[in-house]
Formats: C-alpha cells, sequence, structure tokens
C-alpha cells in the first residue's frame, strides 16, 4: 500500500515539473504525436492500389499510330489502348502494367509487337512498324503474345498503316480480323 502511494506521488510529482515548462509540454507533444504515426504506420502497411477507373467501352474503330499515342493512360480518363500484332486492345485493366509509372509503359498507347518478340520492354519505336524484319520465330511469338490480350482485353479495332483506310465497324463486328500482319506466315 505504501508502496503504491509512493510511487503515485512520484507520477504526480514528474507531472507537474513537465506541465511547469512549456517547453516539456512542447516534448511531450511531439513524442506523442510520433508515438501515433508510428502505430498508424504499423497498421496502415498493406498497399492501397488506386481503383481501375471504369470506363465506357470504346466504340470500336481504327487508329494510326499517331491517334494511338494519346491512349497512354495520362489523358483525364485514364484509357490506356496498345497494339500487338495489327490489332488494338484496350488495357485500361491492366493499366498498372501499361500506365504511367507501370513495367510496360512503354508499350501503353503504342505497338507492342516488336518489344513481346524481342522481350525487349522498351522497344516501342515512333513511326509505323511493319515487323518485316521479325523473324519466323519472333512472329510466333508475337501471335502468342496477341492470343493472350485478346482473352484479357476488349479488342477495340486495328492499327492502320500509313494511307490505309479504317473500316466502318457496325456493331455486330466484335472480333479481331485474323491474319492483319503483313508478315507473310511460312506454314
Ligand atoms: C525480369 C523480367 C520480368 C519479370 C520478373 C516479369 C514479371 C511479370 C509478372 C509477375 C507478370 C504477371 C503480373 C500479374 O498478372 O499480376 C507479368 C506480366 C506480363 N509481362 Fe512480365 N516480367 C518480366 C519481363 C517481361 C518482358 C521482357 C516482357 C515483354 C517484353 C514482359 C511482358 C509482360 C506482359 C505483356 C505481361 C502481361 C500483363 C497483362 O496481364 O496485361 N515481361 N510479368
Amino acid at each position: 500500500m505504501a508502496e503504491s502511494t509512493l510511487s503515485a506521488g512520484i507520477l504526480t510529482n514528474i507531472f507537474f515539473q513537465i506541465v511547469q515548462s512549456p517547453l516539456n509540454i512542447a516534448l511531450v507533444g511531439i513524442i506523442v504525436f510520433l508515438v501515433y504515426n508510428i502505430f498508424k504506420s504499423r497498421n496502415n502497411n498493406t498497399p492501397v492500389r488506386p481503383p481501375v477507373p471504369e470506363l465506357p467501352k470504346l466504340k470500336k474503330r481504327d487508329f494510326t499510330v499517331e491517334e494511338l499515342k494519346k491512349y497512354d493512360g495520362t489523358q483525364e480518363d485514364g484509357r490506356v489502348l496498345v497494339a500487338v500484332n495489327g490489332n488494338v486492345y484496350d488495357v485500361t485493366r491492366g493499366k498498372r502494367f501499361y500506365g504511367p509509372g507501370g513495367p510496360y509503359a512503354a508499350f501503353g498507347g503504342r505497338d507492342a509487337s516488336r518489344g513481346l518478340a524481342t522481350f525487349n520492354v522498351t522497344a516501342a519505336g515512333e513511326g509505323y512498324d511493319d515487323l518485316s524484319d521479325l523473324s519466323t520465330m519472333e512472329m510466333d511469338s508475337v501471335r502468342e503474345w496477341e492470343s493472350q490480350f485478346k482473352e484479357k482485353y476488349e479488342f477495340v479495332g486495328r492499327l492502320l498503316k500509313p494511307g490505309e483506310q479504317p473500316t466502318n465497324y457496325s456493331d455486330e463486328e466484335d472480333e479481331p480480323p485474323t491474319g492483319t500482319s503483313d508478315k507473310p506466315k511460312d506454314e
């Protein structure tokens, strides 16, 4: 009993010594703030991924290389399109890959065919790429990649060669045309 009265007396003493000095009060405030922040960051350490915006389905249309470039995720709506094997896909759902800061951001708004075929995440040139120098194996790889895109993402149209006229899509046409690449298939 006497022990607890003694420790209560010591604590009261410390408390009065602290509140008597504004500097001490400020230090206690800082300590409380820091401890609060440590606990807050501990409870908050699960990374929160910003939700991918749900955008209305894009009306089917073809794109020139220049038109495609706008869709790299930096526009207000954040839509991201990627071309593979002459077909354009809406990859906004995969914005964490192809959007700004993503590991494959170089493909956003670009023709990713060459990069995918050569395992180079930076290989997306400026102008139209006819892929004519790619080997048969590399073109097979482009087609395999495309089938993955086809499964996961929405087809929106074709990538136009320079001077090529855009298709007039009816609402029923949903599938990407096959064999759109310039490269002849060697089978
Ligand atoms: C160190 C090398 C690499 C690692 C560790 C890596 C890792 C990954 C992982 C873990 C995923 C799946 C992510 C998920 O579904 O949540 C992925 C997807 C993908 N990777 Fe890679 N990758 C590498 C190199 C490359 C290269 C060189 C390319 C192409 C040039 C590439 C293209 C892709 C693509 C297109 C996807 C699919 C994204 C989608 O679902 O739309 N990756 N990668």
